[in-house]
């Protein structure tokens, strides 16, 4: 482990600890290994950074940052990310103005950033895209989210902000609420958590937004104890209150999504007294009314700024490797 809190005089070691992959397209893909040195990493992206990032990590690399779906956050803390690295960033946004739209494929699309870019990043709206894209990519490849799929630097910097809340990470209660079947962060998130010790689930959704199968078989399989239900309240009692908005962009049918939309709302009364930090992924839609953000509580913007952190830990790891 590096020591980043040692002494004034430090020396920032130019490869971070080793990958052994060289794609990042899911959470299931980790270790805890891999998990605890990636936060480690980011530890130090935050200490190079304070110190005023005497020497660029990455001059001459380029991100291509391809964005087929929307995305603020996610596509300007990547950029952000690159940018302080001393890289380069190029960018695709607006699937209506990309080569997709006139019917190129996911895979030729990935074979000609190659020949542009070190390093791809990319959203996309078709689950199960980031592995196709992961197959055919010479240079590293991170998936920034695929449909209802996966998010893994969304999960990497969810895990790094629940750490430094609330001081660990095995043996917490988490609660997780809102659309759980379509919320990629959910099911990244949970796979992730599932390599700690003793961290229980708490499932609170209306009936139709359950989290999918393939989270509950994964629960099942490693022996994690879980609960599904639709009472909020269950929810409050946890050490960490991940809430997550409705996806409207999911729905086939516009008055499903009206009828389920304002199925949870949190407000500052209901976390009077309760020792639980609420996290968010964002963007948030009426489902964490405004009044929540003085309270001690509320970690999501703090969580939003530990994205930049793990994606210069992402970037850094991947690049390096090959170095
Ligand atoms: C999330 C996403 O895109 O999955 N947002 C994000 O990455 N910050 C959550 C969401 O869009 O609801």
């Amino acid at each position: 482990m590096v020591p980043v809190d040692s002494g004034a005089a430090f020396h920032y070691p130019r490869a971070g600890m080793a990958l052994n992959f060289q794609h990042l397209t899911s959470t299931k893909q980790l270790s805890r290994r891999d998990a605890d040195a990636i936060l480690q990493h980011a530890r130090l992206m935050e200490r190079y950074l304070k110190e005023g990032a005497q020497e660029p990590r990455l001059p001459g690399k380029i991100l291509a940052a391809l964005f087929y779906e929307p995305s603020t956050r996610t596509r300007l803390s990547f950029e952000t990310a690159m940018l302080r690295l001393g890289g380069q960033v190029i960018t695709a946004d607006g699937f209506q103005f990309s080569s997709l739209y006139k019917g190129e494929t996911i895979e030729d699309t990935i074979i000609m950033v190659n020949q542009y870019a070190d390093i791809i990043a990319m959203r996309h709206p078709e689950q199960g895209s980031a592995d196709r894209a992961a197959a055919v990519s010479k240079v590293p490849f991170i998936n920034a989210g695929d449909g209802p799929g996966q998010h893994p630097t969304q999960a990497l910097l969810d895990l790094l902000t629940i750490e430094r809340e609330r001081g660990k990470i095995d043996g917490l209660r988490i609660a997780m609420v809102g659309d759980l079947k379509f919320g990629r962060t959910v099911h990244s998130l949970t796979f992730l958590l599932g390599l700690y010790n003793g961290v229980r689930f708490t499932y609170v959704s209306p009936k139709e937004l359950v989290v999918p199968e393939k989270v509950t078989s994964f629960l099942k399989e490693k022996d994690i104890a879980y609960e599904e239900t639709d009472d909020f309240n269950a929810a409050l009692a946890c050490d960490v209150l991940y809430m997550t908005r409705i996806q409207q962009e999911r729905f086939t049918d516009r008055s499903e999504y009206e009828r389920l939309k304002d199925s949870y709302v949190l407000r500052a009364k209901q976390l009077k007294g309760k020792d639980v930090s609420v996290l968010h992924p964002l963007p948030r839609v009426g489902e964490i009314d405004p009044d929540v953000d003085a309270l001690p509580n509320a970690a999501y913007f703090r969580q939003a700024k530990n994205g930049v952190l793990i994606r210069m830990a992402v970037l850094d790891m991947l690049l390096q490797r090959g170095l």
